[in-house]
């Protein structure tokens, strides 16, 4: 219930009636009774509808964990998965890499558990991002069955060997920080957790790290570890950046690195724009 509610002005004392004469006092049974059975019957349909609104599970929170365990009792089909990804390809690119400048996540090489939740929770309002929010709906991207396979199809798309990093000047600074505040719940290689959902830095543009740092810091982005929102209370601006330096630095595992150069080889056709204007994929081949 919002804070809100429980707030609203309550006097702590009321003050003392004042008496009624007795002929007010027998006009009252009659008003009230005519009042009350005008209500009873206005309330009709709201009650009628109460039991249903009730069943209907409306926070975010909780509408996104449902997805999440429908899902996660599916069997993906990276095949099928391929094809969603399509329309994804738009901004993240075929290989999933997303921009060095982090205006788009890497969401190659992610734990599939992550994107499944991140999708679930974009989809139910439980995060929130006005690019991601369109794609993530059941019109375009599909069902849980849908949201299984693109999942599966990000997770094992090898991983750019050139993510964007930090400045390179406070990394002792930011290795101590990370081994103090984050390696609990993120792993010391930056590797997340897959069976909790955390994850991966490894290997992400340092841009983006920053921004979702702050979103979660500032309690922007909903769906943040509660836990982890206590971790970095008062990490100072160059604390945060030397922390995230060093989290950006950190290598996923060679196996999970595409070569120098690679391209996705499922896009064949994918016309990039030199003029930075990303024209509409063609699609793979059937
Ligand atoms: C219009 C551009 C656009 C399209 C199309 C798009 N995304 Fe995104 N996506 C973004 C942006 C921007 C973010 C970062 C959001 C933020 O800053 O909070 C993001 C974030 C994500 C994340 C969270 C990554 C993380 O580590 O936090 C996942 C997972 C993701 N996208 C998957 C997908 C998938 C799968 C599709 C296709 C169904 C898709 N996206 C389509 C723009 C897009
Ligand atoms: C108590 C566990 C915990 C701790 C400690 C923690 N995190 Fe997290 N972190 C999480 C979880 C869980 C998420 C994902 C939340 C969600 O969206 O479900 C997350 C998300 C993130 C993200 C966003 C990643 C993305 O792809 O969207 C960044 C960046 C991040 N953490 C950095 C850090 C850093 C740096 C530290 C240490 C200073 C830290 N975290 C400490 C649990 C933790």
């Amino acid at each position: 219930m919002p804070a809100a509610f429980h707030n609203a002005a309550r006097p702590s004392c009321s003050p003392a009636r004042p008496r009624m004469d007795a002929a007010a006092a027998d006009r009252v049974p009659s008003q009230v009774g005519y009042w009350l059975l005008l209500l009873a019957f206005m309330a009709l349909p709201v009650l009628a509808q109460t039991p249903a609104a009730a069943e209907t599970p409306d926070d975010p929170a909780a509408v996104a964990q449902a997805e999440y365990d429908a899902v996660m009792a599916l069997t993906p089909d990276p095949e099928n998965g391929r094809r969603v990804y399509l329309t994804c390809a738009v901004c993240h690119l075929p290989e999933a890499w997303g921009s060095t400048d982090g205006t788009y996540p890497q969401v190659a090489g992610q734990l599939r558990t992550v994107i499944i939740k991140q999708l679930a929770d974009f989809r139910a309002g439980n995060r929130a991002n006005p690019l991601m929010y369109p794609f993530s709906v059941p019109s375009i991207l599909g069902g849980p069955q849908e949201l299984a396979d693109v999942a599966a199809y990000v997770a094992q798309l090898p991983m750019t060997p050139h993510n964007g990093l930090g400045p390179g000047t406070d990394l002792a600074l930011g290795e101590s920080l990370y081994q103090e505040h984050c390696v609990d719940c993120h792993g010391p290689e930056g590797e997340g957790d897959m069976r909790e959902h955390i994850p991966a830095l490894a290997g992400q543009h340092y841009a983006y790290l920053m921004r979702q740092f702050e979103q979660i810091a500032s309690g922007e982005r909903r769906n943040a570890d509660s836990k982890m929102t206590e971790q970095i209370q008062g990490f100072t601006a160059a604390e945060q950046s030397a922390v995230l330096d060093y989290t950006s630095r950190l290598r996923p595992p060679a196996e999970k690195l595409a070569p120098d150069g690679w391209t996705n080889p499922d896009f064949p056709s994918f016309v990039r724009d030199a003029a930075g204007i990303r024209a509409k994929p063609p699609a793979p081949p059937k």
